[in-house]
């Protein structure tokens, strides 16, 4: 879920059903008056640098789902893992990364995930170092950049607890995900609270080629060494050189499209 704050507008909720991440969406024109334009919900001090501690009740207020036991279990679950994790400010308020949006933003993020839910993409898992050093999370932005040499980005939200070791790994892999690993999607989105090596529960994880993880029973694994990384909105786009393709398992790859992640059936491929 986000909080967003613009000038002469209410603050407002965003994606409140989504529990793995937290952060405030503040209007860029406000920056330097950040206390007094999060005062609604959040207490704010400038040597805090950009973060704020919002109020639990400011989001429930804000919340259109408060009162629906299954959003009040989730909300009370995240207040807890913020809890254990040391984001709970001595007021009771959870901790938020600020993000400052550009001045002018005249497609709000609701009517762009809406628009990008019409974009039929595959399901991968993006996963780097070793041991208890694991990490990995579940993405749908990953791209084809260049063949010649053979190079892919991914794009990955810098406030995902496995975003810092993606980027700074040595190497990472994407593995692309097949029909029937709908459950390994979710895990490494953070369904079902896994975190860190803990996600990587199944055998069929290995060390391959420059230390990174790669999933034998994906549709398709690519290991790559990082070659350069962008900042962009909230996420970081990262660019990698590929070093290694394994075999392609199953006949059919894991698709998310409109809202929803699903088997496809290969088909005999027309374009080449
Ligand atoms: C189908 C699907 C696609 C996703 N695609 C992306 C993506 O492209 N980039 C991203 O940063 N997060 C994406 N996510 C969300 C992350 O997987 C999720 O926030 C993850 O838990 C972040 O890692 P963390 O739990 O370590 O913070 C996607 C989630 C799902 C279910």
């Amino acid at each position: 879920m986000r909080i967003v704050v613009k000038q002469n507008t209410p603050p407002r909720l965003e994606a409140p059903e989504d529990f793995t991440r937290f952060s405030i969406a503040l209007d860029e024109r406000l920056q330097g008056t950040e206390a007094l334009a999060l005062a609604p919900v959040a207490d704010f001090k400038s040597e805090e640098g950009t973060h704020a501690w919002v109020r639990p009740d400011a989001i429930r207020a804000l919340s259109a789902m408060a009162g629906d036991p299954e959003w009040d279990a989730g909300f009370a679950a995240m207040c807890a893992f913020a809890r254990e994790h040391g984001w709970i400010g001595p007021n009771g308020g959870i901790r938020a990364h600020i993000d400052y949006l550009p001045e002018t933003c005249p497609v709000s993020a609701d009517e762009f995930r809406r628009a990008m839910r019409k974009f039929a993409s595959g399901v991968c898992i993006v996963a780097s170092g070793k041991g208890a050093d694991r990490r990995g999370m579940t993405v749908s932005a990953f791209s084809s950049v260049s063949a010649e040499p053979p190079m892919v980005l991914v794009c990955l939200n810098r406030t995902s607890s496995t975003h810092d070791a993606i980027i700074s790994a040595d190497a990472f892999s994407v593995n692309i995900l097949g029909g029937s690993q709908e459950d390994v999607a979710m895990r490494f989105a953070g369904q079902g609270g896994l975190r860190g090596a803990d996600r990587f529960t199944d055998d069929a994880w290995q060390d391959a080629e420059g230390g990174a993880p790669v999933l034998a029973t994906s549709h398709q694994s690519l290991v790559c060494t990082p070659v350069s990384s962008h900042q962009a909105g909230t996420h970081t786009v990262l660019i990698g050189q590929v070093i290694a393709t394994g075999d392609t398992q199953d006949s059919s790859a894991l698709v998310n499209y409109d809202g929803v992640i699903k088997a496809t059936t290969a088909q005999p491929s027309a374009i080449q």
